[in-house]
C-alpha cells in the first residue's frame, strides 16, 4: 500500500473534523465516540422484530459476571432498543440527539464524574462478537477510528439514574443506590441489527454492596419505562400483550417511544439470576420473563441542527475525499460529485451549530 493511502484517513480527519458537527473541546473520549457517527446505518439488517434473539445464535439474555455465588449467575437483559429506532439514537454520543441524549431525557447519565464503578460484565448477543464488555461495539469496527489507532472502550457503560441532576446526580446514585443500567450494542456480523440491549436494575446502596433490591430487575425496567410514559408502571399486571408510549426530551430533541412488553427471549424464572435469594421474593420470579422492547423515532429536533443534518455533513464529508484523493493523485479523477465541493462547503456545518 502506498503511504499516501495510509496517510489519507488522516489528512481527511484532520481537515473536516473541525468542521463537522462535533465540538472539538470536549474530551478525548467523547471525541472518539463521535466519531462512530460515521459509521454507516445502511451496514445493518434489522429484522421486523427491530432486534435478533441472542439465544438464537448462541449468545443469552443474561449477562455474564466474573464472580456471583454460586458461580454463572448473571443479570437479565430485559430492556432492548430496537435497531428500527431513528439511527441517530442508535449512535453512542452526546451530540446530534444520540443514545446519551436520549438517556438524559428520561434522567438517566452516565457514571458519577467519569469515574468507573460497578462489576465488569459481559454480554454475548448472539452476533458473532462474543461475549462482549464493549458498550458500543461498532466503534471498534469503526474503520476510521482503527486507522488512526484508536483502541476500543474496554468497560461497559454504567447509566446510573441522576436524580435530577445530569451532572452530578450519578454521584449519588453511586452512594444511594438507585436504578441503572449497562447496555451492549448487537452489531456483530451474524446478527448486525444495531438494536441496544439493556441490563436494568435497581441497587441498594453502596453500604449494602450494591445488591440489588427485592423485585429490582423487573422493577428497574418498569421504573426506566416509567420514566419514558411519565406514568406508574403496574409491574405485577403486566401481560405479554402490554404497550405505553411516551414522549421525553432532551437539547432540544425530542424522543417518541413506543413501548412493548415481548415474553420469550427471558425465562420467567429466578434460575440463574444473580441475587435470586433475595431479588425473587413473594412468588415473583427474579426475572418476570418480559422485556420491554423499546422503539425510539425523534419528533423535533433543535431549530440550529435543520441545517445540519446528516445530509450537509456528508455532501461535505463525501466531496472533502474526493477533492483529497484528487489532490494528491491517489485516483486520477473523481466523478462528478467533485463539481459538489467548494471550501465554503467547510464551513456550513460549522455556522450552523455555533
Ligand atoms: C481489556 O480487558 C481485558 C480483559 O479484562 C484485558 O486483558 C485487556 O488488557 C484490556 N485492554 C485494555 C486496552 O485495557
Ligand atoms: C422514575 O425513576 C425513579 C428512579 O428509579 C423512580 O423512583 C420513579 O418511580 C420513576 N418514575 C415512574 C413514573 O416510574
Ligand atoms: C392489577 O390488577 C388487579 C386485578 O385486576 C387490580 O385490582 C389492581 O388494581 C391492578 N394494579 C395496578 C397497579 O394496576
Ligand atoms: C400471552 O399470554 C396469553 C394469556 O396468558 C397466552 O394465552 C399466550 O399464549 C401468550 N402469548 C405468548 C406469545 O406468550
Ligand atoms: C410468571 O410466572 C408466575 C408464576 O410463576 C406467574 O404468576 C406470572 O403471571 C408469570 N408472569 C408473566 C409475565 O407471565
Ligand atoms: C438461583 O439460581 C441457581 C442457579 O444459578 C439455582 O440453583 C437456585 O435454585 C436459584 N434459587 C432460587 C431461590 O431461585
Amino acid at each position: 500500500m502506498r503511504s499516501s493511502t495510509l496517510l489519507l484517513p488522516h489528512v481527511i480527519l484532520a481537515l473536516t473534523t473541525p468542521s463537522l458537527c462535533i465540538s472539538l473541546d470536549r474530551r478525548n473520549w467523547e471525541w472518539k465516540r463521535a466519531l462512530s457517527l460515521w459509521t454507516r446505518a445502511d451496514e445493518r439488517n434489522v429484522p421486523s422484530e427491530g432486534y435478533y434473539d441472542p439465544s438464537q445464535s448462541g449468545g443469552s439474555m443474561l449477562t455474564k459476571i466474573p464472580v456471583t455465588f454460586p458461580m454463572g449467575q448473571g443479570e437479565p437483559i430485559n430492556a432492548i432498543i430496537t435497531g428500527s429506532s431513528d439511527s441517530r439514537v442508535l449512535v453512542d454520543a452526546e451530540v446530534n440527539g444520540g443514545l446519551r441524549n436520549y438517556f438524559v431525557s428520561f434522567g438517566f447519565s452516565g457514571e458519577c464524574l467519569g469515574q468507573h464503578s460497578g462489576s465488569d460484565q459481559e454480554a454475548n448477543l448472539g452476533d458473532g462478537n462474543g461475549f462482549s464488555k464493549y458498550f458500543s461495539a461498532s466503534l471498534r469496527r469503526d474503520s476510521v477510528s482503527q486507522s488512526l489507532g484508536i483502541s476500543p472502550e474496554n468497560e461497559t457503560g454504567v447509566i446510573r439514574w441522576a436524580y435530577g441532576d445530569p451532572e452530578l446526580g450519578t454521584c449519588k446514585e453511586t452512594i444511594q443506590g438507585g436504578n441503572h443500567f449497562r447496555y451492549w450494542v448487537q452489531d456483530g456480523p451474524s446478527a448486525n441489527s444495531g438494536a441496544i440491549f439493556l441490563a436494568v436494575s435497581y441497587e441498594k446502596p453502596i453500604a449494602e454492596q450494591h445488591d440489588i433490591i427485592p423485585n429490582g430487575y423487573n422493577l428497574g425496567r418498569d421504573w426506566l419505562v416509567g420514566n419514558i410514559t411519565q406514568s406508574a408502571i403496574p409491574t405485577l399486571n403486566l401481560t405479554n400483550s402490554t404497550t405505553y408510549t411516551g414522549t421525553t426530551s432532551s437539547g432540544g430533541y425530542t424522543y417518541e417511544t413506543s413501548i412493548r412488553y415481548v415474553p420469550g427471549l427471558l425465562a420467567n424464572s429466578s434460575d440463574g439470576i444473580n441475587h435470586n435469594i433475595t431479588v425473587g421474593v413473594d412468588g415473583i420470579n427474579a426475572a418476570d420473563g418480559l422485556v420491554a422492547v423499546l422503539d425510539v423515532r425523534i419528533t423535533q429536533t433543535p431549530p440550529t441542527s435543520s441545517c445540519c443534518s446528516h445530509v450537509a455533513c456528508d455532501i461535505v464529508i463525501v466531496a472533502t475525499i474526493f477533492y483529497l484523493l484528487r489532490v494528491i493523485t491517489v485516483v486520477p479523477l473523481a466523478p462528478p460529485i467533485m463539481s459538489l465541493w467548494t471550501p465554503s462547503l467547510l464551513k456550513l456545518p460549522r455556522t450552523c451549530v455555533l
